[in-house]
């Protein structure tokens, strides 16, 4: 867990349903977190293409989140920092998981307006992800936004989507999307990458 006073100061409540909490992830949860994605994603998870942008790095500062019910760890999503193309920064959102028996009560929004507050309080301009489109574009995120970029390895187009931070982050945005976030040190990388640095 980080702790930055200035931007991090209390739990999420005004996006978190009543009785949740969202917060940072703790360092007790990383099992259970792996647990939850093993379930929603299956063993393939490591092989898709974001996971390239991911392996091996810490995910931003302040945007691991985890949602409570009480000690319970029921919903996960971290950002990752990127280059959307060469010197333009941006992040990488995703995976984002919901417990199956803690779905459609609008935890899976709550994380995600929480994390997009959070990276626009620290100036982050554009987040990227690849994820059903229905689903993301009541969020703002469009196909549109990436036409120009391209994944380091094969996605589903219409799924590669973008949303801007700050108006004209991604105006004429072109190229390859690579890894940017600082690299996880020895036993705290992959599926353990935990303590958010960049
Ligand atoms: C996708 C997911 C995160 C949504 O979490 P959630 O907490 O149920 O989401 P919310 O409560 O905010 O929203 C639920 C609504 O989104 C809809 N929804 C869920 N997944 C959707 C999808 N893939 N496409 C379109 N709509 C979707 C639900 O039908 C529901 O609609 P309703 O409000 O009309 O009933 C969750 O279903 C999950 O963890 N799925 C498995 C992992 C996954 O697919 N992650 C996303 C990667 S793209």
């Amino acid at each position: 867990m980080t702790f930055d006073l200035a931007l991090q100061a209390a739990p999420h409540a005004a996006f978190a349903p009543a009785g949740f909490v969202i917060d940072d992830e703790s360092p007790d949860d990383i099992f259970a977190r792996e647990k939850l994605l093993d379930a929603s994603f299956g063993p393939a998870r490591f092989l898709k293409t974001c996971e390239k942008l991911r392996a091996g790095r810490l995910p931003a500062r302040g945007l691991a989140l985890a949602a409570y019910d009480g000690a319970r760890l029921v919903a996960t999503l971290r950002l990752w920092p990127i280059q959307a193309g060469p010197g333009r920064a941006a992040l990488l959102l995703g995976p984002l998981a919901v417990a199956s028996d803690y779905r459609s009560l609008g935890l899976g929004a709550a994380m995600i307006e929480t994390s997009l507050d959070r990276a626009r309080a620290r100036n982050h301009r554009a987040v990227l992800l690849v994820g059903d489109e229905p689903y993301y574009r009541r969020f703002g995120f469009e196909r549109a936004l990436t036409e120009g970029l391209v994944m380091p390895g094969w996605v589903e187009e219409a799924r590669f989507l973008g949303k801007e931070l700050a108006p004209g982050a991604l105006r004429g945005a072109q190229g390859r999307v690579g890894a940017a976030g600082a690299r996880a040190p020895l036993g705290n990388e992959g599926p353990l990458a935990l303590r958010a640095a960049a």
